[in-house]
């Protein structure tokens, strides 16, 4: 069978007011393999994976380092779906010039395909200085959790019109600079569907209402296997946590009981070679013949 062709930041400026993007977090090879199958236009290596693998409070000491390592190991499974990688904390900040070496890191060392950055209007020129030298962004506004001791916690944000026209202004504004698509998290869904107008580029929502022109999750809150933070938008579409804890509460009760591994899981010693202790002992194991040439 072919394989089906790469998902690009070209497709996914097509699917503006067109059919939805479906996106989701991944952080390494194996769930991103699955998700792939499943065919999610877009992978996102978020630095969430600070409270989610990482087990902190935060986003904020996620290292580039950790990103890279992360990216390398969604794109080793070379999916079908568009990568982006997030630009973590403190990594893009100083200035565009260190912005730019940190996303040229994020595409050669862990190969993503774009890069996400938090910010509105202040972050522009960066957002420019990074088109300009060809890599692409990804914007994202709204609840920014890299500023969460700003926002005084993970809070909704544009709540006001004034709020609200502000993001739409941080929106126009990120797209003049070049970006090819925003991350609208965490802003009432009257004013994510007013930004999702007012700007010519595909709007993803988390915690963002339906009128958006994608939706993005946490890997892990979708499967249900995330036990921290709990926010209103996250919607668990299957209990995979309470199967993991099921599934190694059995393993562990046949360990106890002898009862794994059973002779179908283990192997036998070649023909003839059966060590004379094991012969002292009375107990002849099974053999079977040689498998080497
Ligand atoms: O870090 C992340 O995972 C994200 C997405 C959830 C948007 O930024």
């Amino acid at each position: 069978m072919a394989a089906e062709r790469k998902v690009t930041t070209l497709d996914v400026r097509r699917r503006k007011g067109n059919e939805k993007l479906a996106v989701v977090t991944a952080y390494d090879a194996t769930m991103a393999a699955l998700l792939d199958a499943a065919g999610m236009d877009i992978l996102m290596v978020g630095d969430s994976l600070g409270m989610v693998v990482q087990g902190e409070d935060t986003t904020l000491g996620v290292t580039l380092s950790d990103m890279v390592y992360h990216c390398r190991a969604v794109t080793s499974c070379q999916p079908r779906a568009h990568v982006v990688c997030d630009l973590p904390f403190m990594s893009y900040q100083i200035s565009a010039e260190q912005a730019l070496e940190s996303a040229g890191v994020l595409l050669k060392k862990g190969r993503a395909e774009a890069v996400k950055l938090e910010g509105g209007v202040a972050m522009a020129p960066t957002v420019r200085r990074l088109v300009e030298a060809g890599i692409p962004v990804m914007g994202h506004i709204g609840l920014t959790p890299q500023s969460v001791h700003q926002m005084g916690g993970f809070r909704v944000q544009g709540r006001t019109s004034d709020a609200a026209l502000e993001l739409l202004e941080d929106a126009q504004a990120l797209e003049q600079a070049g970006a090819y698509a925003l991350v609208l998290e965490g802003i009432p869904s009257a004013a994510a569907a007013a930004i999702t107008r007012g700007v010519g580029i595909p709007t993803i929502g988390i915690g963002a209402g339906p009128d958006t022109d994608g939706q993005v999750l946490v890997c892990y809150d979708l499967l249900g296997m995330y036990r921290g933070l709990a926010p209103k938008f996250v919607r668990h579409f299957a209990e995979l946590g309470d199967a993991v804890v099921q599934a190694a509460r059995t393993y562990a009760s046949e360990i106890r009981a002898g009862t794994f591994p059973a002779p179908e899981h283990t192997f036998a010693m070649e023909r003839g070679h059966v060590p004379p202790e094991v012969q002292e002992l009375g107990k002849e194991p099974p053999t079977e013949p040689s498998t080497e040439p």
